[in-house]
């Protein structure tokens, strides 16, 4: 495939969970990125539902959120003849090569993931095995195609940095240059979106309140609701990114207008200096529904047909499985696997 492509900068792999809602921040901080990435790279992007089961998901619900996510991705621009645009489950390597990494990463590696403590929660014990080890499944994703880059939001660099220590120590260990390491690739204001109703929070499809966060299947009527009833202070907006200090619900509305209308902060501090929260939500509003209206329109008209999703994801999982099997194959011999015959 990249022997066809000789002129892109690299290959890249990404993944989003099909658990719950899209929400803004899952568009500002990923997919809206990949869209832009697909003219200088060769692209794979996954609907990662392996991960998705790490904590409990209802089978009906994550069938429909698995199409769902297909098609945000699509619906936001994601050219999936020009990529190759798969389900994870689909391309048995990740889960093969994932069990090989459990096998390469430390315990100690895993007992510093942030995103675990998170999800775990209080009670340890109760989490399931698969969240523990969820990290290895990742790097598996992205090794499996001895991806170059990969853009995810903020909240992911640690698991980045994790299969790059992985990548490492496979090569290390086993003598071999079999995986490339690994870059992210996070930019831009919105790598970071906040809850709406703590500032404190990231946005989450997780978050029980549906007033923290903007779906990108919501429609006009609920995303001026969900601004209006967004968490603020009493002030005005600052005239300089100093004046956010302290308030972090109203840098996060300005991030979010920023990376929606793609400026810089310091850009929107300057149209909005003095402003009363009211006049800004309203712009806020106005802006979020041109952005995300179109796309909600047209995420809406592909569920319609399910089968015409199912048919692209079929497609895609073929191109994935062709690169992915042989980068198995390369790794399963280094480690001294018996080669399976054909
Ligand atoms: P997930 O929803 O956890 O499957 O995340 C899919 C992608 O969206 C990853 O690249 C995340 O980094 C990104 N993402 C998720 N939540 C946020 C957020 N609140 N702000 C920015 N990026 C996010
Ligand atoms: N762990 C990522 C998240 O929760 C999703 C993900 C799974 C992913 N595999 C990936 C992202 C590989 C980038 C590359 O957001």
């Amino acid at each position: 495939m990249s022997g066809s492509t000789p002129q892109l900068a690299g290959r890249i792999l990404s993944g989003i969970q099909p658990t719950g809602n899209l929400h803004l921040g899952n568009y500002l901080g990923a997919i809206r990125n990949w869209v832009a990435l697909q003219k200088s790279f060769e692209c794979l992007f996954c609907v990662v539902d392996l991960h998705a089961i790490t904590v409990w998901q209802e089978p009906k619900e994550l069938l429909r959120a698995t199409r769902e996510v297909a098609a945000g991705m699509i619906a936001s621009g994601i050219d999936p003849v020009a990529n190759t645009l798969f389900v994870q489950s689909h391309v048995p390597a990740h889960a093969e090569l994932a069990w090989v990494f459990n096998c390469v990463a430390r315990l100690g590696w895993l007992n510093r993931m942030t995103q675990f403590k998170d999800k775990a929660g209080k009670d340890k014990e109760k989490a399931s095995a698969g969240l523990y080890v969820y990290p290895n499944l990742m790097a598996a994703d992205i090794l499996v195609y001895k991806a170059t880059h990969v853009p995810v939001g903020e909240d992911q660099k640690q698991h980045l940095e994790l299969a790059r220590d992985i990548a490492a120590k496979f090569n290390n260990d086993y003598g071999v240059n079999v995986f490339p390491l690994p870059e992210p690739v996070i930019k831009g204001p919105g790598t970071r979106v906040m809850s709406l109703r703590d500032g404190a929070k990231k946005m989450s499809k997780s978050d029980p309140s549906d007033f923290s966060r903007i779906n990108m299947t919501d429609t006009q009527d609920d995303i001026a609701g969900k601004v209006r009833k967004a968490t603020t202070d009493p002030g005005t907006l600052p005239d300089s990114p100093q004046g956010l200090e302290g308030r972090a619900e109203a840098a996060n509305l300005l991030n979010i207008y920023a990376a929606l209308t793609d400026r810089t902060l310091e850009q929107v501090i300057a149209e909005t200096a003095g402003w009363q929260f009211s006049q800004f939500k309203a712009k806020l509003t106005e802006t979020a529904v041109a952005v995300l209206g179109p796309i909600n329109a047209e995420m809406q008209r592909l569920m319609a047909d399910p089968a015409e999703i199912d048919r692209v994801l079929a497609r895609g999982s073929e191109k994935a499985n062709a690169i992915a099997e042989t980068v198995l194959a390369e790794a399963y011999a280094a480690v001294g696997f018996l080669p399976r015959k054909r």
